[in-house]
């Protein structure tokens, strides 16, 4: 059998593209996943272009890999920077065998079969969408709601590289999640870059629906106990998207509210639509709605003209929210976006400087809200056995937590209680 290196750097969206491809791929022939490049008869790099360094980090690893694969092995790179680079990736490294673009991958087969193959247009219709029978967990899904992405935030490449907006109709995405709950999934992860504007561009031939009226239907499918998504855009969070999310059981009380910045200043430099109070007063609705939700964001610093004074709004908003998890990023300009011609690009050290602060804050309120899940019981969804005799699940609202046990834990939801914290994980027992 043949075999397979897939290396999937950047987002959820990513990590599903690289389970289409493996799934496409098996269609025609099976392969077997190994995590040592030196086995593999196709190497592909999943690539994520919305910061530089992961972009100049492609070509030292595609020198690693010619100097490390077997003889005849081929190599492609797919994904974002695929589609934002293109034939240039060939010019620059004649060693990879094709380019794949992130809006292309169910073309998989036909690539790898021609020399310096290039496949990365953005075309596409939703009507005939296929999503891949590969899991790489085979107790919860992805599932693809929506693709591309219509805003034009000034910082973002993502619009360049995934395409316009298009939203999977709805009897398709009811039809995938069905089927993975007949093979074990009890939970499933809707996918898209604005998930909540789900709605948006369908063939007229297409029952319109919103995000909150697709999840009420979701939630009807028998066997499918848990619901997460990712990422809802603050600027759509109306109130019955809020009101539904709160209610719904099936839907877990963990959502990440990218903020970019706490500045209504820079967030409309950033075009992003809402101002600071906005955002806050999303926030505040889902705690005192759902006070267990754990909400997580991303953050941006160093954005061009960002003041002292506006770093430190970005900084009130995480005192007054206490986001559970943060994923916070020096701003990198990027190619085709608005912001790379803006004046006053901050600089580096100024940056990093900010970047080092906000992190530092948000440990040590992440230290005092897990010190608190001491003594708690959580349901937890348990989806992998680990080396070490234990096996690991999320909580409802997301947390990642471990217990002694084997495999008959997965797949089950069970009562645990937390005896031990951690800045990253929860240690628990089984109650009975
Ligand atoms: N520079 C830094 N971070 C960025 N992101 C997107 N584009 C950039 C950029 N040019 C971040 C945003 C987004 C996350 C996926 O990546 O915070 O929400
Ligand atoms: Fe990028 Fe903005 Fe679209 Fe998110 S919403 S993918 S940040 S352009």
């Amino acid at each position: 059998m043949k075999k397979l290196f897939i290396e999937t750097l950047g987002c959820a969206m990513n990590s599903r593209d690289s389970e289409h491809m493996i799934a496409e791929l098996n269609r025609e022939e099976e392969y077997q996943l190994t995590t040592e490049v030196s086995n593999a008869d196709l190497i592909i790099i999943n690539t994520c272009s919305v910061r530089e360094k992961p972009v100049a980090k492609l070509f030292s690893e595609i020198g690693i890999f010619k100097k490390y694969r077997k003889d005849g092995a081929k190599i492609g790179v797919c994904g974002c920077t695929a589609t934002h680079l293109g034939k240039d990736i060939i010019k620059r490294a004649p060693v990879v065998d094709f380019v794949l673009g992130a809006r292309n991958v169910s073309k998989i087969n036909q690539v790898i079969k021609q020399k310096h193959a290039v496949e990365v247009d953005n075309d596409y219709d939703e009507s005939s969408y296929e999503f891949a029978g590969y899991r790489t967990n085979r107790f919860k899904s992805m599932v693809n709601i929506s693709i591309g992405c219509d805003k034009q935030c000034s910082f973002c490449i993502v619009p360049e590289t995934r395409g316009d907006e298009i939203s999977i109709p709805k009897k398709l995405i009811i039809q995938e999640i069905t089927k993975a709950v007949l093979t074990g999934a009890k939970e499933v992860m809707l996918l898209g870059q604005n998930v909540n504007n789900y709605g948006r561009r369908f063939t007229d031939n297409n029952e319109r629906c919103d995000f909150t009226q697709l999840l009420k239907d979701i939630s009807q499918i028998d066997g499918l106990e848990r619901i997460r998504f990712t990422s809802p855009h603050p600027l759509h969070m109306d109130d019955d998207f809020i009101n539904e999310f709160v209610s719904n059981p099936k839907i877990c009380k963990q959502i990440h509210i990218p903020l970019q910045s706490g500045s209504t200043e820079l967030l409309k430099q950033m075009k992003r639509g809402y101002t600071k109070e906005w955002f806050l007063n999303r926030c505040d609705k889902i705690r005192k709605l759902s006070p267990e939700v754990t909400i997580s964001t991303d953050i941006i610093v160093g954005f061009p003209n960002e003041t002292d004074k506006d770093f430190e709004d970005t900084l009130s908003v995480l005192e007054e929210v206490r986001f559970e998890q943060l994923f916070s990023f020096k701003y990198s300009p990027r190619p085709h976006t608005q912001a790379i011609d803006y004046p006053n690009q901050i600089e580096a050290s100024v940056a990093s400087e900010r970047l080092t602060k906000l992190q530092a804050r948000h440990t040590e309120i992440l230290d005092e809200i897990m010190d608190l899940e001491l003594g708690k019981i959580h349901k937890v969804y348990f989806d992998e056995l680990k080396a070490n005799g234990k096996v690991s699940g999320r909580s409802d609202n997301g947390r990642l937590v471990f217990v002694e046990g084997s495999e008959e834990l997965l797949g089950k939801i069970i009562d645990i209680k937390i005896i031990k914290t951690s800045r990253g994980a929860l240690d628990g027992i089984l109650i009975d």
